[in-house]
C-alpha cells in the first residue's frame, strides 16, 4: 500500500500524462504489488533474455566483480537499487561471503510484497547477513548511502532499469548518485546491447501475454487506486523496435473511440479511436554510448562483464576526484 502522499503525487503525474499530447503514463507505475509479481513472471519466461544473460555474468564473473570493486579492506555498503526478487544479486552476495568480505547489504524497493519476500529468502539462504530491505524508490533509497569514509558505497543498478531513462534523465539520474558518492564508490550498472531487432521484439511480446498483461495492468491499477473504469478490453498492447532510437517501445492502442472517468478526480479522459498511450522505452546501448554516460556522470569505467553471447554487460564504474 502507498501512503496518501504517494497517491496524491501519482494522482497528479496520472492526469498530467493523460492530457499531454500525445498521451504517456511514467513507467514507474508498472511497479505496484501486481505488477512486480508479473514482472518477475516476465523474468523468467524464455523471450526475456536480458535475465538470462545477467545471471550468466553474475555466474561467471561474481569472483571478479569482487576483486575489481573493492579498493582497501573497508567495509561495505551495497546498496541495491530496484532490487526485485534478488535473483542476481544472490551469486554477488555468495562472492563477499565466500571472499570474506565484511559487508551490508541494503535491497531497496518500491514494492512492499518484493522487499518482505526477498528478506525472508536471503535470510533463511545467507544465515548471518546484515540486511536492512527499504521499501523506497530510487531517490529515497540513496538516502542509505554512508557519507563518512568508514566503509565503501556500492551501488547495484541491474537489469538495464537505466534502459527506462531517455539519454537527458539517465544523465541527470547518474549524476545524482554520483553527487550522493565518495571518490571510489562504486556503481554497478547493467545494460542490455544493441542486438538482432527481433531477438529484441520478442522479449517485449512473448507468446504467453505476460507483457501485454503486464502493460495493461498500469489501466487495471488506476482502475483500483484511482477510482478509474478503464475497460481494458478496449485497449491493446503494441509494442516495437525503433533501430533509429536503438529502443524497444511500449504502447496501450486505444481501439475505439471512449471516455475513461476517474472517480478521485471527478475528471473525464477522452481517446480517440487508435490514439495511443506512451507507456515504455526501453533503450538498447553500445559500448561508446556507455563510457560516454559514464563520463558525464562523472565516473569512470573502470571494467565492463559481458555474457558470453555479448547481449548485455555489467559495468563496474568508480566515482573519480
Ligand atoms: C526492468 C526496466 C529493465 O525495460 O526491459 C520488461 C521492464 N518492461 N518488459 C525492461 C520491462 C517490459 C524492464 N526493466
Amino acid at each position: 500500500m502507498q501512503t496518501q502522499e504517494q497517491t496524491d503525487i501519482m494522482t497528479q503525474e496520472v492526469i498530467e500524462g493523460l492530457k499531454a499530447q500525445p498521451k504517456y503514463i511514467l513507467s514507474k507505475y508498472f511497479y505496484d504489488d501486481k505488477g512486480s509479481e508479473l514482472f518477475t513472471q516476465i523474468m523468467h519466461m524464455p523471450e526475456y533474455y536480458l535475465t538470462d544473460s545477467e545471471l550468466n555474468i553474475f555466474k561467471r564473473y561474481s569472483r571478479q566483480i569482487v576483486n575489481s570493486l573493492l579498493v582497501d579492506s573497508r567495509p561495505v555498503n551495497l546498496v541495491e537499487l530496484g532490487a526485485g526478487d534478488g535473483l542476481k544479486t544472490r551469486l554477488l552476495v555468495q562472492a563477499l561471503m565466500n571472499q570474506g568480505v565484511a559487508f551490508s547489504y541494503v535491497p531497496v524497493d518500491i514494492s512492499e510484497e518484493a522487499i518482505v519476500q526477498l528478506q525472508s529468502k536471503f535470510k533463511k539462504e545467507f544465515p548471518g547477513l546484515e540486511i536492512d530491505g527499504k521499501i523506497k524508490d530510487y531517490e529515497a533509497g540513496l538516502g542509505d548511502l554512508q557519507h563518512d569514509s568508514s566503509s565503501q558505497n556500492v551501488v547495484l543498478f541491474l537489469g538495464s532499469t537505466i534502459g527506462n531513462f531517455e539519454r537527458k534523465e539517465a544523465v541527470d539520474f547518474l549524476q545524482m548518485i554520483n553527487q550522493k558518492l565518495k571518490k571510489d564508490d562504486i556503481l554497478l550498472i547493467g545494460f542490455d546491447l544493441v542486438k538482432d531487432p527481433d531477438i529484441i521484439l520478442k522479449a517485449y511480446n512473448d507468446k504467453q501475454g505476460i507483457t501485454r498483461r503486464f502493460n495493461l495492468n498500469l489501466l487495471e491499477r488506476f482502475n483500483r487506486e484511482l477510482g478509474a473504469d478503464f475497460d481494458i478490453s478496449n485497449f491493446r498492447h503494441y509494442p516495437l523496435y525503433d533501430p533509429l532510437s536503438k529502443a524497444a517501445k511500449s504502447f496501450l492502442l486505444s481501439e475505439k473511440d471512449q471516455d475513461v472517468f476517474f472517480e478521485a478526480l471527478d475528471e473525464t479522459i477522452h481517446f480517440d479511436k487508435w490514439e495511443f498511450i506512451f507507456t515504455e522505452i526501453s533503450r538498447k546501448f553500445d559500448l561508446p554510448t556507455v563510457n560516454r554516460l559514464s563520463k558525464d556522470a562523472g565516473f569512470s569505467v573502470y571494467r565492463n562483464f559481458a555474457n558470453e553471447a555479448h547481449y548485455f554487460i555489467d559495468s563496474l564504474w568508480k566515482k573519480l576526484e
